[in-house]
């Protein structure tokens, strides 16, 4: 119940800005329910006093009022319709906002444990959603209430003992009119996730198409989507029968109500107490179907509200996401490392269960290259990603110059540190946004310079547009090797005090991997540098090589000492020699 309110007072908080147009909107609605009503009102009138009393003058008079009160009708439904949809985008739009920065601040750990689809569905339908249920929710339940009411008002000044009968009935039909939506909400929405599972059935059956025929797999699969479209037929066809039920209920109730109106006032002479006249009676009967489409209208966003309830505790929990990792109140820019960056008996663990590095402590000097080398899952990634900060230690600390670096700000640590990482990332643009993504402010030479060191230039010349390319979403028209070579002169254009390089070159071919172990001992020369690679002639350069172990350093040193020491790396050399010659 908490839960609710609370959701109740968020959603307030979004309106709030926008309360006067919310207030707008409600007055709006409400003149549109009354002058709704207040046309069968009218046309009782004619009935009575013009076509019944023979007065012609009452006729024309009305129809005139009629006419006019069309007219201002109409202005009012425009403001109707564009001030919740007004409303709506501005919501929406604050929404975007608010998530986006959110997303920004949010660290890499909150990236690494939630799927991209679902922080997608909760930007893009959630959020929409919420706008939906503040904007149209609110206008069709405000409408459909004062319908009711202000229809009940005319039903009492016309005739208050079949009033109170209708008013008795009211509830009923509302609650048999929830009763149905929720039903076939439920099955329509059953049938949607189901939809979105064949989808994917599909899509995996494409694209996985060969490994499916070589693996011979075709009638285990075709069991599971069998089983996916029963579930489908199911939902689907529940839907439509709790549909096809609903629409003679509603007639049925309408209809029985009609013939006891017309029993009613039929039964009784206009003259007495109770009694009606003919105008009377039409009017009654406009009434009475006049309220159904709102009762159906009110069931209805009763019925999806706790859809779109579901949507907005999933945005809300998305904005109340905790930013694990934040900079101190008094945190200060880092100045550029003279000496070295130091792990001082770092513990760290991405959950609890599993200690990656325990007690661990490394040195790496200032303008000097170490190698990380060891098995999958050692550690190696984990250790620059610490230097990055993109994690935090648990225990222990990170000297940058002797001084924790917690006491830096994160954006002052992260520009000065250069990543190109196994799968390298482009953004959509030419060759020339993506170098210059890095440093905004290059100058065309500096990014010609940057282009060349990194050999990008060596492939330029193919391409009909040069440094104005369109690499497409991720990259695409690019080779791998390519968008590689590209990340590194964005590297190279930014000149970070700190490179770090994660299995650059590991799915890459010989003749690439030459031009980037050329761009790669141009950007190390003169800078401190991290190097995690699987081929032997990246790390043979290093100044030193740390061999890692399940989270420890087991053997350090130069290649040379290494070799010598006949240890673990030489055990690895010589595998890895074997393991390039052949390629
Ligand atoms: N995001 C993560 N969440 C949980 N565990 C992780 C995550 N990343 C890595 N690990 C675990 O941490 C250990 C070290 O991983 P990593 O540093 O990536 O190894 P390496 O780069 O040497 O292959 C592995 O056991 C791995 O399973
Ligand atoms: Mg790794």
């Amino acid at each position: 119940m908490k839960k609710k309110k609370n959701i109740a007072g968020r959603f307030l908080v979004l309106l709030k800005p926008y309360l006067f147009l919310s207030m707008a909107l409600f007055l709006v609605i409400t003149s549109i329910s009354t002058v709704d009503a207040f046309f069968t009102y009218l046309s009782k009138i004619i009935i009575d006093q013009g076509i019944v009393a023979g007065n012609k003058q009452v006729v024309s008079d009305t129809l005139r009022l009629y006419g006019c009160i069309v007219i201002g009708q109409a202005l009012l439904v425009f403001g109707l319709i564009s001030l919740s949809g007004n409303i709506g985008e501005r919501i929406n739009r604050d929404l975007r906002k608010k998530m986006f920065l959110h997303l920004q601040k949010l660290s890499v750990s909150f990236y690494s444990r939630t799927p991209l689809g679902e922080i997608m569905s909760r930007v893009t339908s959630d959020s929409s959603k919420i706008s939906e249920l503040l904007s149209w929710g609110f206008v069709d339940s405000c409408w459909s209430g004062i319908n009711i009411i202000v229809t009940m008002i005319f039903m009492f000044r016309i005739n208050w003992e079949l009033a109170s009968f209708v008013l008795l009935l009211l509830p009923f039909m509302l609650l048999a009119a929830i009763f149905f939506q929720k039903r076939i909400i439920k099955h329509y929405r059953r049938s949607r996730e189901v939809n979105s599972d064949m989808t994917r059935i599909y899509s995996e059956n494409i694209s996985g198409i060969k490994t499916i025929k070589a693996l011979v797999r075709e009638k285990k699969n075709l069991d599971g989507f069998n089983v996916k479209v029963g579930e489908m037929y199911k939902a689907s066809y529940r839907a439509a029968w709790y549909s096809a039920f609903f629409l003679p209920v509603i007639q049925i109730i309408g209809s029985l109500g009609l013939g006891f109106v017309l029993w009613y006032g039929g039964t009784r002479s206009p003259e007495t107490a109770t009694g009606m006249t003919i105008g009377s009676i039409q009017a009654f009967v406009s009434y009475l179907f006049f309220m159904l489409w709102p009762i159906q209208e009110l069931s209805r966003v009763f019925a999806s509200m706790q859809n779109a309830l579901a949507a907005s505790e999933r945005v809300f929990a998305l904005l109340d996401q905790k930013v694990e990792i934040q900079d101190l109140p008094d945190a200060r820019e880092c100045p550029e490392i003279k000496d070295s960056i130091v792990f001082d008996h770092v513990d760290f663990s991405y959950t609890d269960k599993e200690m990656v590095l325990e007690n661990f402590c490394l040195e790496i000097k200032q303008g000097t290259t170490i190698a990380l080398v060891g098995a999958t899952g050692a550690g190696k990634s984990t250790i620059i990603n610490l230097v990055a900060r993109f994690y935090e230690p648990g225990k222990g600390q990170i000297l940058f110059d002797n001084e924790d670096y917690r006491y830096y700000t994160m954006a002052s640590i992260q520009s000065k540190t250069g990543m190109v990482l196994q799968d390298p990332h482009l953004f959509n643009g030419t060759i020339r946004d993506n170098i210059i993504y890095s440093r905004l402010d290059a100058s065309d030479e500096e990014t010609m310079a940057a282009a060349r060191g990194a050999r990008v230039t060596d492939f330029l010349g193919d391409l009909e547009k040069g440094l104005d390319f369109e690499v497409g979403e991720g990259g695409t028209h690019l080779s791998f090797g390519q968008r590689q070579l590209v990340c590194i002169a964005r590297i190279l254009l930014a000149n970070p005090e700190i490179l770090i390089m994660d299995e650059a070159t590991s799915s890459i071919d010989v003749r690439t991997e030459n031009l980037i172990q050329q761009a790669i001992e141009k950007v190390t020369k003169q800078r401190t540098s991290i190097i995690i690679a699987h081929r032997l002639s990246t790390i043979i350069n290093a100044d030193v090589i740390h061999y890692l172990e399940k989270g420890r350093v087991v053997e350090s040193g130069s290649h040379e000492d290494l070799i010598r020491k006949k240890g673990k790396y030489y055990q690895l050399y010589q595998h890895m020699e074997l393991t390039e010659e052949v390629v």
